[in-house]
């Protein structure tokens, strides 16, 4: 309870002095601000403050006082003998047997012995004076030795007895293969995605076109690509050019606020290209019932010699 209401007490002085700077930023802009020695503490909080730190510190002075009166009242009730013996350093023996002889995890990992069993452990011979002790091989050792023995066990098996596993060689040869298969399948994805820049004329193309052609455009555009409710698309003439480029364009983004629909998503680039090459293959084919020219003559040596 002391505790808490100390705490609100801090609290409060805090948000105190926080309102305090912020009425002072606010006023930053319209006035010098002449910088507060007192901190933002009102002489009250100070005060309180003040008296807080007080019983703090009495509380401390206190408490040492109770404690010293303790041990002089005890002292006094049945006083310590003095000391008559001098005080003299153990023996490592003397050390053990006080402490008890348990060896540690640490000492045995290492398979240390203790000191007074090193008589134990001495080989019976000297050199200029020098003696060997017969340590054993300590745990880690052995565990790591033995683990080696096993692994090695358990690969031999697996791998060339077993065959379970991929040895290096084979395993070369599945990544190689695999890595293969991923750049032919790139090489495929790259060759068949044609956008509007790469386009390209290619009679080869005019076959596959004519069934998407077929398929998809006769409805609007004529069985001959005569025109329908969409142009002439065998004539010179274009609404929107008639360079490859600008057919593979309208097909692909088509003109939808006048009925030409945008082919993009139910079209492989592959197709578009492929129909693009159908649509100028029908130039100047003549077909019975045309539909009047629509848009600007398309002139082919003119538009080059614009572009370049
Ligand atoms: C729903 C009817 C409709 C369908 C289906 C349609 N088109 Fe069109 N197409 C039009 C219309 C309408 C226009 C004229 C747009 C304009 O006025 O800008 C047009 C314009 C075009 C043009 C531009 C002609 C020019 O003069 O610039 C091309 C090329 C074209 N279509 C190709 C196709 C192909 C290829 C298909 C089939 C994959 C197709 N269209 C399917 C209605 C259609």
């Amino acid at each position: 309870m002391k505790k808490f209401s100390l705490l609100m007490m801090l609290l409060a002085t805090a948000f105190g002095s926080f309102a305090q700077e912020a009425v002072a930023a606010a006023e930053e802009e319209t006035k010098v601000v002449i910088p507060d020695p007192s901190l933002g503490i009102s002489t009250t909080e100070l005060l309180i403050i003040t008296l807080l730190v007080f019983s703090i510190i009495l509380l401390f002075v206190a408490i040492t006082l109770y404690k010293s009166f303790k041990v002089i009242y005890q002292e006094s009730k049945n006083p310590t003998p003095y000391k008559t013996k001098e005080d003299r350093r153990l023996e490592y023996e003397e050390w053990v047997k006080l402490n008890g002889e348990k060896p540690n995890i640490w000492t045995k990992l290492l398979s240390l012995k203790p000191l007074s069993a090193e008589k134990d452990l001495e080989i019976p011979h000297t050199y200029d004076g020098i003696k060997e002790l017969n340590n054993p091989v300590p745990a880690w050792f052995n565990v790591l030795f033995y683990g080696t023995l096993i692994f090695a066990a358990g690969y031999l098996y697996y791998y060339h007895i077993g065959e379970h596993g991929e040895r290096q060689d084979d395993e070369y040869k599945t990544e190689m293969a695999k890595a293969d298969l991923a750049k032919q399948k790139f090489l495929a994805k790259s060759a068949s995605s044609v956008d509007e820049n790469s386009v390209k004329i290619d009679p080869s193309q005019i076959a596959v076109g004519k069934g998407v052609f077929d398929a998809n455009c006769v409805a609007c555009h004529g069985a001959a690509g005569e025109g329908l409710v969409g142009p002439n698309l065998t004539d010179e003439f274009w609404l929107h050019g008639g360079s490859v480029k600008d057919v593979f364009k309208v097909i692909k983004y088509g003109v939808p606020e006048k009925g030409m629909v945008s082919w993009e998503k139910n079209m492989s680039s592959a197709n578009i290209s492929a129909v693009t090459n159908y649509i100028l293959s029908l130039q100047g084919s003549k077909p019975a019932n045309p539909k009047a020219p629509q848009g600007e003559k398309y002139d082919a040596a003119a538009a080059e010699a614009v572009a370049n």
